[in-house]
């Protein structure tokens, strides 16, 4: 990969443009976490992403928020005794290496092929604090995912599946054999997903969207179910966190937002939601 260009060359490169937000926030005094690794990870390329996508740099909350919300979920679970951690679609994150993390944690980190030799490049000589591995796997072959979890469970008493800023790329017919493929694993307990409400989704598709998915990126799931999309497929909702309330906690949310507090209760519809949910195995 060259950095000589500014715009979104594939779906992996998204990974780049949220990296550029990981390493914004790290540069910030009040910072709700810190990633020494995002900057470089993002390398010029990211920030150029960022700062020609339509609205690309915006909604800073909001990226910080989703962040913040799957450390919380992760560590949450870590600390009720997942002894592996399956980050599917992980692109530039750097959790494993800088989360407090027990040293014989397993944590498997998957995605395209792409993605996974540029973060060797960059980290390959950098410690992670558990055990770590990287996995290239296109997510939509089916039956080498399916391979893949087996291989996992086998090797693991509890699971716990992270897949951040992926399920956004699926139409809800991939996202729901996803759902039972991961739900197949014995040990698969707990999944992190980040979720948007049918009206963020169709804003997202007229703003940023546009220029993804002539990417080959396209913003395709944001199901009228909300998190209970998941039900009939073997996950139910535990915990769910809307973001623009999360930020607002954290005095992060813009003044212009306010009004949409507090988010309603049930089916979001047309009101803009994003949240990150916590689904535990039916
Ligand atoms: C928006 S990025 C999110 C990356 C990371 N989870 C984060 O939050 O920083 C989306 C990621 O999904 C990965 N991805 C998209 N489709 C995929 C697929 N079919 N198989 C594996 N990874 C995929 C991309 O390569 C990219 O790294």
């Amino acid at each position: 990969m060259t950095d000589s260009t500014s715009t979104v060359r594939g779906i992996s490169d998204t990974a780049r443009w949220v990296a550029y937000f990981r390493a914004l926030e790290t540069r910030r005094a009040d910072a709700l976490f810190r990633d020494p690794y995002a900057e470089r990870l993002a390398g010029a390329l990211g920030f150029n992403i960022a700062n020609t996508l339509p609205d690309g740099n915006k909604h800073e909350w909001a990226w910080v928020a989703r962040t913040y919300l799957f450390d919380q979920f992760l560590s949450r679970a870590i600390q009720e005794g997942a002894d592996l951690v399956v980050n599917l679609a992980a692109g530039l994150d750097a959790r494993p290496y800088r989360m407090n993390l027990p040293a014989a944690l397993q944590w498997v980190e998957v995605d395209l092929p792409v993605i996974v030799s540029y973060k060797e490049e960059i980290l390959g000589n950098e410690k992670p604090r558990c055990r770590l591995e990287r996995i290239a796997l296109d997510l939509s072959d089916v039956s080498g995912r399916r391979a893949l979890f087996a291989e996992l469970d086998a090797r693991a008493r509890k699971v716990v599946v992270a897949s951040e800023g992926l399920l956004i790329y699926f139409t809800a017919d991939e996202v729901a054999s996803l759902a039972k493929n991961l739900a197949a694993g014995k040990h698969f307990q707990n999944w992190i997903i980040d979720l948007a409400s049918p009206g963020q989704l169709r804003l997202m598709q007229r703003t940023t969207g546009k220029q993804l998915s002539e990417a080959g990126a396209a913003f395709k799931f944001g199901p009228p179910e909300g998190a209970k999309f998941f039900t009939p497929h073997g996950w139910e909702p535990k915990d769910v966190q809307g973001l623009l309330k999360t930020a607002a906690q954290f005095k992060r949310a813009p003044s212009v937002l306010l009004s949409l507090l507090p988010e309603p209760k049930g089916n979001f519809g047309n009101y803009p939601w994003t949240g990150v949910c916590l689904l535990d195995k039916r």
